[in-house]
């Protein structure tokens, strides 16, 4: 595991779409998964923007997205399709069929969306953000390490945590996700943390081996599993 350290959110923020911007330039990676959540609006921000300065032709990149809610209609303005397609897959004129969203609307959506992804080659890089309770994607508390894309109950902080996000009173309690063993899976893994909120649950992770009450710390073993933090989310690291 790689930790950086920034001086500022904003440099965090930087970084973080400085890495993505550069590995989707890569002309040999074209898959990448990604996060949605409050602390990855500004990332896709500084990422529309690199991308567009670029000038260059994204058009056979392709995006998986780590989790949908159930219980939502389609394009529900608090889906993640909606978040994605607001930050990130409008602002680049990008088509519907760059972009992969669990398929909720299906029956063996699980393994449906795991055939979708071994279709594509895998992903190259995964983008994530970290619950309060460690939960990567909504690989919530107990989850297995090898665990793949379904159905999963959210935790009450969860769902408490989400409730900003609703402008109606239908907060969901499940939701489709890549499971832990899905997201280990890709070559890259970036995870982003801001905010003192972050704080605890980023010292657990740092100094504790592997353990499922914090998903997030099955990935320290992965190879290449980089930390960015800003200094609140930093704060309680020894
Ligand atoms: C979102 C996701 C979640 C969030 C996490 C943090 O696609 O998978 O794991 O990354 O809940 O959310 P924020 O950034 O809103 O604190």
């Amino acid at each position: 595991m790689q930790i950086i350290q920034c001086q500022s959110k904003d440099q965090a923020v930087s970084k973080v779409a400085t890495i993505l911007f550069e590995t989707i330039c890569d002309e040999k990676r074209n898959v990448f998964g990604l996060a949605t959540g409050r602390t990855m609006e500004p990332v896709y921000a500084e990422l529309v923007k690199l991308m567009k300065n670029s000038g260059k032709d994204f058009s056979n990149k392709r995006f998986f997205m780590l989790d949908e809610y159930y219980g939502l209609t389609d394009n529900h303005e608090s889906s993640f399709k909606f978040y994605i397609k607001t930050h990130f897959q409008n602002p680049m004129g990008f088509k519907d069929d760059q972009f992969f969203f669990p398929p909720v609307h299906l029956s063996d959506a699980g393994q449906q969306y795991e055939r979708d992804i071994r279709a594509q080659g895998g992903v190259e890089l995964q983008l994530l953000g970290i619950g309060q309770n460690g939960h990567i994607g909504f690989n919530e508390p107990g989850s297995e390490k090898d665990s793949l894309t379904r159905r999963v109950d959210l935790t009450p902080d969860t769902i408490e945590a989400n409730r900003e996000q609703f402008v109606d009173d239908i907060v969901p309690v499940d939701a489709l996700s890549m499971g832990i063993g899905t997201i280990l899976r890709a070559k890259e893994l970036v995870l982003l943390a801001t905010g003192k909120s972050k704080a605890d649950t980023i010292q657990f992770l740092v100094n504790n081996q592997e353990n499922s009450s914090c998903p997030a710390s099955f990935l320290k073993n992965h190879p290449r599993f980089t930390l960015v933090l800003d200094p609140e989310a930093a704060s309680k690291i020894n």
